[in-house]
């Protein structure tokens, strides 16, 4: 466990650069950060929280410039940010095409989850690191959210390179989640901003149960679902299929892509939405190759099995 002294954010920097995990305090909750850039060092958040799904992450930037490199943002984002930013306001935005941040931190979606929060250990490490840093909470999947560094260590201290203390989080409730819609706004996540003051900015906000897929006109699907027809467990090539493989193809089988050749599941994690986005724009039909079912294939199989149930 280190401080948050300049030397020790200096260490800490090193390590997320390097793909490594950080315990870091905000001013809401712990959260566990890793560069939201490397689709491995993402895939290793998944892992060291025993999510069994990937719920897209909430990538956490010095401010409206770094966000600018992700989303576009809308009139009315930039009054919030004018008006919430650091602090505890979660905006779910567009994500733009060249946004650096890997597919696997926004489970593939075409929005992206940003924030800027107000700890300054937070604002020294993300400034340092020069990039956005992926940050759930620091917990083990369905237990509490850590407002000490003492929570972190006793659930995830093997799982993490390096926890930062800096002291109990000021809020101790996860940010307020907001999506921006064309001119209007919803609330997904109540939180530590409270209501009437988002409200004072858009005027009253659509509540939204978080779960719910928004299908009307103009507005982003929350969970990643290809056009083309998805085939699972499949152990054979059909004539218009595109084939996504894992580890060693199947006898006579051609890869059209491969998740991880060398069978590696954190690997096929953090290559899962971006190669399901290439074939689905040139297959109407995929092809997928068996992934076990253990560590991190049980969020890889979720996906996929939803992405499939489609049909
Ligand atoms: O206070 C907080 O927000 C803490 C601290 C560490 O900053 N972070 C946090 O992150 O709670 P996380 O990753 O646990 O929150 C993720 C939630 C997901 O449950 C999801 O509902 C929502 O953010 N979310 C993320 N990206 C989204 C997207 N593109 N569309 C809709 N919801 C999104
Ligand atoms: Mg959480």
């Amino acid at each position: 466990m280190l401080g948050v002294s300049d030397a020790d954010l200096d260490r800490a920097a090193a390590v997320i650069l390097s793909g490594g995990l950080v315990a870091m305090p905000t001013e809401t909750v712990y959260g566990l950060a890793a560069d939201a850039t490397n689709g491995l060092a993402v895939a290793a958040i998944y892992t060291a929280k025993g999510r069994p799904s990937f719920n897209p992450l909430i990538c956490h930037v010095t401010g409206l410039a770094m966000a600018e490199t992700c989303a576009e943002i809308p009139p009315l984002a930039r009054e919030l940010i004018a008006r919430f930013w650091p602090g505890p306001l979660t905006l779910v935005l567009p994500r733009k095409p060249t946004c650096p941040v890997s597919q696997l931190a926004t489970a593939g979606l075409d929005t992206i989850a940003l924030r800027s929060p107000k700890h300054p250990a937070a604002i020294g490490l993300i400034a340092r690191v020069g990039r956005p840093l992926a940050a759930p909470s620091a917990n083990p999947s369905e237990r509490l959210s850590p407002t000490t560094a003492q929570h972190v260590a006793e659930n995830l201290a093997s799982k993490i390179d390096i926890i930062l203390d800096g002291g109990a989080c000021a809020a101790g409730l996860e940010s307020t989640i907001v999506m921006i819609i064309g001119e209007g706004a919803v609330l997904l996540r109540p939180g530590a901003l409270a209501r009437a003051e988002i409200e004072s900015v858009t005027g009253l906000l659509t509540a939204l149960d978080e779960q719910t897929v928004i299908v009307a006109p103009g507005m982003m699907k929350r969970h990643y679902a290809p056009a083309a027809r998805l085939r699972l467990g499949a152990l054979t090539r059909g004539e218009d299929e595109a084939y996504l493989g894992f580890g060693e193809p199947p006898e006579g089988v051609t890869p059209t892509l491969n998740l991880s050749p060398r069978g590696d599941l954190a690997e096929a994690a953090s290559n899962l939405f971006a190669m399901l986005h290439t074939l689905d724009a040139s297959h109407r039909a995929i092809a997928v190759a068996p992934i076990p079912n253990t560590g991190l294939g049980e969020g890889i199989n979720d996906r996929l099995q939803r992405a499939a149930a489609r049909f």
